[in-house]
């Protein structure tokens, strides 16, 4: 079983796709995690973030594997695993930068299409439907307002104790979101056959339960 989750940053990919991997038993492969540490990786070796060629070495040298620890779904990287390291507001820029690069993308798509095809999967990203696994068996394309997006950041944010500032977040969000859905390849857009929910007024549970019924019908 093939769950592809995409859609913008903050609009409730990760919550609901958890939910379902946790609830089913299956893999979650959080496709963002994957450019994140590449970014990461980047950022420590001091390359060049422009240079596709060597970002893309960065990328060929990292194998990655995704497993539950304490009910919380963990990357690691070559063995090591990456947490708040690659969820920095740097090296969320960064991870947008490099995915740009086509020949970085075909690195990493190669990579999601075997982790996936290891064992049942929910896969989150922005391409997962049009381009990695675009047989996947439910497709959902998950959206809300920037504001709503932006709102629940920041709680997420001084939650962890970290500051945030509303507005700067927003834009923020929104130049993110114009660089991933105006970028040449695989731009962020919903599959022709894929499910959008909107989750703006929906709690988590709505959105859990909408998702199961997809899922439902396939099994
Ligand atoms: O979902 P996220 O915020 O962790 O993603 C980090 C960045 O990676 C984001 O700018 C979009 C990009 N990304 C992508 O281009 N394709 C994916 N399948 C997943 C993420």
């Amino acid at each position: 079983m093939i769950v592809a989750i995409d859609g913008p940053a903050g609009a409730g990919k990760s919550t609901v796709a958890a939910a379902i991997a946790k609830k089913q038993g299956w893999q979650l492969v959080d496709t963002g995690a994957m450019y994140r540490a590449v970014a990461y990786q980047a950022l420590e070796r001091g390359v060049e973030l422009d240079d596709e060629e060597a970002v893309c070495q960065v990328a060929d040298g990292l194998k990655f594997e995704f497993r539950f620890v304490d009910g919380v779904n963990v990357i690691y990287c070559n063995g090591e695993a990456l947490r708040t390291e690659i969820r920095s507001a740097e090296v969320s820029r960064a991870a947008s930068v490099i995915s740009a690069h086509p020949r970085v993308r075909r690195v990493l798509v190669d990579q999601q299409r075997r982790v996936g095809a290891e064992r049942s999967s929910v896969l989150e990203g922005r391409d997962i439907g049009t381009v990695v696994f675009p047989d996947a068996d439910v497709k959902v394309f998950i959206t809300a307002s920037s504001q709503i997006r932006a709102q629940r950041r920041v709680e997420q944010m001084r939650e962890q104790g970290q500051e945030a500032d509303f507005e700067e977040v927003r834009s923020e969000i929104e130049a993110r979101d114009e660089r991933d859905r105006t970028r040449d390849v695989s731009p962020l857009k919903r599959a022709d056959d894929a499910v959008e929910i909107d989750t703006s007024q929906m709690s988590a549970d709505e959105v859990l339960a909408r998702v199961e019924g997809l899922i439902d019908q396939v099994q």
